[in-house]
């Protein structure tokens, strides 16, 4: 009896089913966007992926862990008492950390999609000042050079000295997996068993006639980039920045939707706190410019979208059909360390 208690205690993973470390398409997604067949996913690469992301060594005074900013009960965007990232040596970012789900079906990353592919984003994270304010050139020393690294990266890629590709696969293959599929809403959509209530329901239908020309699909995101009228003048050009284009002074990347009832404070320069205050803002608060989006324009005037107060009520009713709680609690994510 005791032998058999320490080995199945010893050796928790293989009593759970060999296919939670490889990637699959929930039923109701769209194709991934991520190049799996360069990086697969296997479950050596997602636990050294996962042991990266928990580790401060990343940051250049090992102060800093990529979840200091993106928080599992968070669905891994940041605690609300960030509501702009803070990081080294408490350095204030100027955007919302959005949440880590779904990261494999993305065209683009970033507010303003100033990134093009998810092995790239670490980088930004390592280098930017107010992030982790490190090098590159200098993580991979400090890995090289660390007492467990090199054998876990011999043992996953094969590889006698690490290099970066390397750590951002590894990397990569714990975000890809970072798949939230199982909120009420999808159990309903597939026919799970999952019944949504009345008012759930007809807040999906307000959602639909109203919100998915923008929050479309099944990721709440067509993934364009639009001016919901935040503001009449911009510090932040968000795409803009990236295009240097006038015409897209201002606009920012729809975000889905998913999960957002734990996601708060809410946009890109987390001006909201709560549901509530978004809708209000559709409903009354649209800010006019020359790029604000032609939906909230008739003719030459600003209108936003009218709801009454049952119909806000409704429609975050049906919001908090996207929160998926065994995601959220699924103890892959967490650091075993
Ligand atoms: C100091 C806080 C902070 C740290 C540390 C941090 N991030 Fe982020 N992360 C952000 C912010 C803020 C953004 C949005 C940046 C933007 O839009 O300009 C972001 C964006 C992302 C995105 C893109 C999400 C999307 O929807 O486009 C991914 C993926 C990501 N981070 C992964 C990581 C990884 C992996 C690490 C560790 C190597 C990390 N982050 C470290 C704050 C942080
Ligand atoms: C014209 C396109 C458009 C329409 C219509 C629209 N949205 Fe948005 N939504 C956006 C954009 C763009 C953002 C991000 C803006 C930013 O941060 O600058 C956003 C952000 C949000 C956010 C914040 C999410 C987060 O993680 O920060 C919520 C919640 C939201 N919208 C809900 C709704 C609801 C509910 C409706 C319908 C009543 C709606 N939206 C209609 C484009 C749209």
């Amino acid at each position: 009896m005791p032998i058999l208690f320490t080995i199945s205690c010893s050796s928790e993973d293989t009593e759970l089913p060999k296919d939670i470390y490889s990637f699959e398409k929930p039923e109701n997604f769209p194709e991934p966007t991520y190049t799996f067949e360069n990086n697969p996913v296997t479950k050596e690469g997602f636990e050294l992926g996962r042991k990266l992301f928990f580790d401060p060594l990343l940051s250049r005074d090992n102060s800093i862990s990529c979840n200091n900013c993106h928080q599992q009960s968070r669905a891994f965007a940041d605690s609300p008492l960030h509501p702009t990232s803070i990081g080294i040596e408490n350095r204030m970012g100027t955007r919302n950390a959005p949440a880590l789900a779904n990261m494999a079906f993305l065209p683009e990353f970033f507010w303003d999609g100033g990134v093009t592919h998810l092995d790239f984003v670490p980088i930004n994270a390592i280098e930017s000042e107010v992030e982790m304010d490190n090098e590159l050139a200098n993580v991979i020393s400090k890995l090289n050079g660390h007492s467990e690294y090199p054998t876990l990266f011999q043992r996953t890629f094969g590889i006698d000295s690490i290099t970066s590709p390397f750590m951002l696969h590894a990397l990569s293959q714990f975000t890809n997996m970072m798949i939230s599929a199982n909120s009420p809403y999808d159990k309903y959509v597939r026919a799970e068993g999952s019944v949504l209530s009345t008012q759930e329901l007809e807040g999906l239908a307000l959602f639909e006639a109203n919100c998915s020309e923008c929050h479309s699909g099944e990721l709440f995101s067509d993934f364009s980039y639009r001016n919901n009228g935040l503001n009449d003048s911009f510090t932040d050009l968000g795409r803009g920045c990236i295009t240097e284009s006038e015409n897209d002074h201002g606009k920012f990347r729809v975000p889905s939707l998913r999960n957002s009832e734990l996601t708060a404070p809410y946009m890109h320069n987390a001006r909201f706190n709560t549901l509530e205050e978004v809708l209000d803002h559709y409903d009354n608060g649209i800010k006019d410019s020359p790029t604000l989006d032609p939906l909230f324009r008739d003719e030459e005037n600003v209108k936003g979208i009218s709801l009454t107060d049952d119909e806000k009520t409704k429609i975050i009713a049906f919001i908090k059909t996207l929160t998926d709680r065994e995601f959220t609690s699924n103890p892959i994510f967490r650091n075993n360390e």
